[in-house]
């Protein structure tokens, strides 16, 4: 029976220390075995194995690891295999599997206070804002992704126009306002503005040039436009890495044109941020970004850090604070104790409780090192290269569009992409997803996968060539 004080402690601690061996070296052979272990469809049942009851009696550590590494375990999304090419999946990383241990052992709250925790997120927001080249007025978070860090963002530049009354006022007696991007931008503006409040009426979409960048003249045009219809310019969204294409917009001449214009540039940066440590050509694609007001972006797409683990940079922390800051009694500051410290993250952004996302970024960096995710960086964009040489070379494949960075998008001769996607998957022989390009589907790889190799790429193309071929001879008979 347990007693007060160790209920919910382990019965034996040495039983459970143990287990946890036990438990770390199925985990390190599922790492090391990565490359033989694709994405795999369900069994049957699986949801109904796992259910659980009201009246829930406790199974015990061992019987419910075992749960862990046979039922749940092999089961995962397949992002770590090399030949996982699908939406944009980061990879992982082993080294931060140790930290997300430590992390959950530590099990700290990383909404403010004064401990350790707190100063691992400071040195790798510290470390981020100089990536990007913002000044020391600059201020930063961690966030559950990109979509969490685009809301943070476009409040901050609420603030900026219309003043932090607006947390009082609300959004009732403003302006329509507007915000410029791409048809190609993620969705996650428009989830950012419904929330907001604005809806997505406020989007006004700009035309893109041949480069299917955002058209400079295009964006001016808009804008004078709106401004004669009486709407107020909140943000222009600048994308690093375009979802669909890879394709960067002009950073340096939005950046420009909004200082001028007097409009908060956005840069969603998501996956694209990471070219900044990557070869020439592709370090220069987001140039210019230090300018912007803030930057988006992602540790779990292309720096492979676990899920989740976005960032939010601002390039004034005293707005930053002005949009959230909130401190009632309960959360008073000390000038001593754990209730002291330096920055309290739950007055930079939405959430009061926070895990400790910094731990695995901190580790991935310290461990690793620069010029290794520079160099897997730069192979992914060689590999997206390679993708689309051997798509113009296939007599059944055709390019949707030229690569710029990362990503290839590319049309079946014969069958549908969707159909020939799911095949690929049920094979184990690849992962696509997919995608319209100028309204037609296509197949789609965003390679930021630092285990691929050029092999996995021709395989991967021999097994797409290999599925139209089928197809060609199916609709034959
Ligand atoms: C360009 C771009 N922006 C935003 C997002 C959304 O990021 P998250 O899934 O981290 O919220 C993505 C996701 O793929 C993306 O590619």
């Amino acid at each position: 029976m347990s007693e007060e004080g160790d209920r919910l402690e382990p019965a034996d601690w040495e039983d459970f220390g143990d287990e946890m061996h036990a438990l770390l070296e199925q985990c390190i052979g599922r790492m090391k075995a990565a490359r033989d272990l694709p994405w795999q469809p369900l069994p049957a049942g699986l949801g109904d194995s796992l259910k659980l009851e009201p009246s829930e009696t406790g199974s015990g550590t061992a019987a419910t690891f075992r749960h862990l590494t046979e039922d749940i375990m092999p089961y995962a999304t397949g992002n770590t295999h090399p030949a996982f090419f699908g939406w944009v999946h980061g990879t992982g990383l082993p080294v931060s599997v140790g930290a997300e241990l430590v992390a959950a052992t530590m099990n700290s709250n990383c909404g403010g206070r004064d401990h350790g925790a707190m100063k691992v997120e400071q040195a790798v927001l510290d470390w981020l804002l100089k990536l990007a080249g913002f000044g020391s007025d600059a201020s930063a978070i961690l966030t559950s992704g990109t979509s969490q860090a685009t809301i943070l963002a476009l409040s901050a530049a609420r603030t900026r126009l219309f003043g932090k009354e607006i947390r009082k006022t609300g959004i009732q007696s403003l302006p329509e306002i507007a915000v410029y991007l791409c048809k190609g931008t993620h969705s996650c503006i428009a989830k950012a503005l419904e929330v907001m409040g604005h809806g997505t009426d406020a989007l006004t979409f700009v035309e893109t040039n041949e480069a299917l960048q955002m058209d400079m003249a295009a964006l001016k045009a808009a804008v004078e436009r709106d401004r004669a219809n009486g709407r107020v310019p909140l943000a222009v969204i600048g994308t690093a890495g375009a979802v669909d294409t890879g394709v960067f917009d002009p950073i340096d001449d939005l950046a420009a044109f909004c200082n001028e214009a007097g409009i908060w540039l956005h840069v969603d940066a998501a996956f694209g941020f990471w070219t900044r440590l990557a070869d020439q050509p592709w370090r220069d694609l987001c140039r210019g970004i230090e300018k912007a007001n803030s930057i988006a972006c992602d540790f779990h797409k292309w720096m492979s850090v676990p899920y989740d683990c976005g960032a939010c940079m601002i390039y004034d922390r005293e707005l930053h604070l002005q949009t959230f800051s909130s401190r009632p009694s309960y959360l008073e500051h000390q000038e001593a104790g754990l209730g002291g410290g330096g920055t309290w993250y739950c007055d930079l952004g939405l959430e009061l409780s926070r895990g400790f996302r910094a731990l695995k970024v901190w580790t991935a960096v310290k461990a690793i090192g620069m010029d290794a995710f520079g160099n897997a960086i730069s192979d992914n964009c060689r590999q997206a290269g390679l993708m689309a040489e051997l798509v113009e070379k296939s007599d059944v494949l055709q390019l949707a569009h030229p690569v710029t960075s990362n990503v290839c998008c590319f049309y079946p001769e014969k069958g549908d992409p969707n159909e020939i996607a799911a095949r690929l998957q049920l094979q184990g022989s690849a992962v696509f997803s997919t995608t319209k390009q100028k309204g037609r589907s296509c197949l789609r790889a965003a390679i930021v996968n630092h285990r691929t190799t050029s092999m996995d790429i021709i395989r991967s193309i021999e097994a797409v060539e290999a599925q139209v071929r089928l197809e060609a001879t199916n609709t034959q008979v």
